[in-house]
């Protein structure tokens, strides 16, 4: 009886000092931005086919450059001012530095095992260190110096076809992926590994697709995650196992090899997955610690530069392509710019003529300010923030807008603010853009290129596929015609 007396007293007693105390928390704290109003409970969800790079751009210029928005139980928040994106990406980025997950990037990362979107911490910093070991130390710039060699191969390919029609993005994806293959799993490619060249891009497309996919599932509560209205954890699953089998035979070819070749040594390693997984045989001797790197996460890595160091580069060659067929004066500039530091009489561009090729930088440039591979930065807060007088709560979803942030430097004053940035900016930027560069430079050296017949200027379109990056909706096609006055590299190399 006592203990009941107790407890009828007790109880509103406690709820009324709770609400009280919830209630000055939140006179003391910081508004929300503004954005859309949302329906009780599930907030903005019924929007979420604007929840694109162009959509969220839309929506920021009603809205202003810090937008929020209410999906279920998760808080999103979209940046589109140069101020406000300083503020998250490099003035607070400790507190920003997290990745936000959804189910498929959950699944498809080996729950997070990688470097791209595993939090932020102790164990992030190793991975980036492993990584930028692995990636740039001398060794691997070895490798990486193939570049020039595939890029070489790939202009040879094209020479082959000159006057036919080209799909661009299958010439930029067969040679991103042959330069990431070669660097990555030692082998550059052949009829014999044409199969699994294919299958690797297949694997990156698809994910590609699924990072970006908007799930209903990942903003209703974990014990609802299991509806799927739209079929995706089906694909995910899919999409892991091709993945995991492939990388798989990737690691079993080099173990294989390791036999094969008796008295092999750590230094006499020859690409990525070697050095790896000689890094891992002796991780494994150690005790467990947060920061233990496992084979999970070994696999992680081979899938970022799979997945970073691919589609990037070729989505930026083919939109360059794309923006300079539609505006013959550029071209031209370009091509004359090439001739004049390169001249007619060599095919081959080289790193001092890149520097010395000013209006083909700021053409490369503008293209992925208009095109940015990854038109969305994705960021989580670590804890509770406040920007601009706006309050965002910890765990909330932050994306970052490049699209917004610069002004094209062709077309109006250059940009304000660079979004390579932060602790989690790209660490394969320079190589991907030095990749870029060499590619662009002598596709647009050697050839000229023209529409296929009955096809204007003003009919090629810049429409833009679904997924994390952006791709062409409808594929490029050109027709390379022969530009030098030297010999075809074809013939110079007998192909
Ligand atoms: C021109 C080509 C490239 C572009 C445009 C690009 C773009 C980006 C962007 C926008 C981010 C996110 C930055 C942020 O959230 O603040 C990123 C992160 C990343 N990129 Fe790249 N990237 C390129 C090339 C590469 C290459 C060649 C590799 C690997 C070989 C790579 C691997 C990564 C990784 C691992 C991360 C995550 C880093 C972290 O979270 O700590 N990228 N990249």
């Amino acid at each position: 009886m006592y203990t009941l007396m107790t407890l009828i007293l007790l109880v509103p007693l406690l709820l009324f000092l709770f609400r009280h105390l919830l209630s000055r928390r939140l006179r003391q704290r910081k508004p929300y931005p503004p954005g859309p109003k949302g329906l009780p409970i599930i907030g903005n969800i019924l929007m979420m086919n604007q929840f694109n790079h162009r959509g969220l751009a839309k929506l920021s210029r009603t809205y202003g450059g810090l937008l929020h928005l209410r999906l279920g139980i998760s808080h999103l928040f979209v940046v589109s001012s140069p101020q406000i994106a300083r503020q998250v990406l490099q003035v607070q980025d400790h507190v920003f530095s997290n990745r936000p997950t959804t189910i498929a990037i959950r699944y498809l990362t080996y729950g997070q095992s990688d470097l791209a979107f595993c939090n932020y911490g102790p164990f992030w910093r190793r991975m980036r260190k492993l990584y930028v070991m692995m990636l740039f130390s001398r060794k691997r710039a070895e490798s990486w110096a193939s570049v020039d060699e595939e890029v070489h191969k790939a202009v040879r390919s094209v020479a082959a076809n000159v006057g036919k029609p080209l799909n661009v993005c299958k010439v930029a994806f067969s040679l991103t992926r042959d330069i990431t293959f070669r660097a990555a799993f030692g082998s550059s490619s052949s009829s014999s590994n044409e199969g699994r060249l294919d299958e690797f891009l297949e694997i990156i497309q698809e994910f590609s697709k699924l990072f970006g996919e908007f799930n209903v599932a990942d903003y209703v509560p974990s014990w609802l995650s299991w509806i799927d209205p739209q079929g995706i954890n089906k694909r995910v699953e899919k999409a892991r196992k091709s993945l995991d089998c492939f990388i798989e035979s990737i690691i079993n070819d080099h173990l294989d090899k390791k036999k094969t070749e008796k008295n092999v040594n750590v230094d006499e390693v020859t690409d990525m997955v070697d050095q790896l997984l000689a890094f891992y045989k002796e991780e494994v001797k150690v005790k467990d610690s947060e920061t233990k790197i496992n084979l999970d996460n070994i696999k992680g890595i081979i899938m970022d530069v799979m997945f970073g160091g691919t589609e990037t580069v070729a989505l930026a060659i083919e939109w360059v392509l794309t923006e300079l067929l539609r505006s013959p004066e550029n071209m031209k500039r370009v091509q004359d710019e090439l001739a004049t530091v390169v001249g007619l009489e060599r095919w081959s561009v080289e790193d001092t003529h890149l520097e010395k090729l000013s209006f083909l930088k700021c053409v490369l440039k503008d293209t992925l300010r208009l095109h940015p591979p990854f038109p969305l930065l994705l960021h989580e807060t670590v804890e509770e923030a406040e920007v601009s007088g706006y309050f965002i709560p910890k765990g909330s979803r932050v994306m970052v807008t490049p699209t917004l942030l610069g002004v094209t430097r062709l077309r109006g004053p250059t940009r304000k603010y660079s979004t390579r940035v932060g602790r989690r900016s790209c660490p394969g930027m320079q190589l991907g853009m030095y990749a870029f560069e060499l590619a662009v430079a002598h596709l647009l050296h050697c050839f000229t290129w023209r529409l296929p017949d009955g096809v204007k200027f003003g009919d090629v379109d810049t429409i833009e596929g679904p997924g994390l990056t952006v791709a062409k909706a409808n594929s490029l096609v050109a027709v390379p015609i022969k530009r030098l006055l030297c010999p075809m590299v074809l013939e110079s190399h007998n192909v």
